[in-house]
């Protein structure tokens, strides 16, 4: 069925022009893009969004890239978002993301890996009201 989910494309992706490379990649996937911000993120959003992460050895440092420089959020539409989305991304350590994939293509490090994506559906909701009011997204 037709889905949303919820995508970033972070700060090394921004500092390197990639918004339209990544943007195009996602959309040839099949996914179209509903709702799409610039923003720079604050501290204390970036450690709300990545709560779920703040036990982790290397919070302190994905929050420190996340507020690095702009990221670009957006809503993603299409059939069987959340995986379609998965797939085109990549494993989340470019060192094993497969061939075609945007991670493969683009990302730095297991860190600075270029794009976010949400990995359920009830994330995806929970993601996208993070940042996007209904009248944000227009289908
Ligand atoms: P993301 O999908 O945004 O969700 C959590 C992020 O943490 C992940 O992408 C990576 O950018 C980052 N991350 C995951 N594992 C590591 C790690 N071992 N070291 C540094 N960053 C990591």
């Amino acid at each position: 069925a037709v889905s949303r989910t919820f995508s970033i494309i972070k700060p090394d992706a921004t500092r390197r022009n990639l918004t339209g490379a990544v943007t195009k990649m996602l959309e040839d996937a099949g996914l179209r893009v509903v709702a799409s911000r610039r923003i720079q993120m604050s501290r204390e959003q970036a450690e709300e969004f990545y709560g779920v992460h703040k036990e982790r050895p290397f919070f302190g440092e994905l929050v420190s890239f996340m507020i690095s420089g702009p990221v670009v959020v957006q809503v993603l539409e299409g059939e069987d978002a959340v995986k379609r989305n998965r797939d085109i991304m990549g494993a989340t350590n470019p060192a094993d993301a497969q061939d075609g994939t945007i991670r493969k293509n683009y990302a730095e490090s297991i860190e600075a890996n270029t794009v976010h994506g949400s990995d359920s559906e009830d994330n995806a909701r929970t993601e996208i009201a993070f940042f996007f009011t209904p009248e944000d997204i227009v289908g």
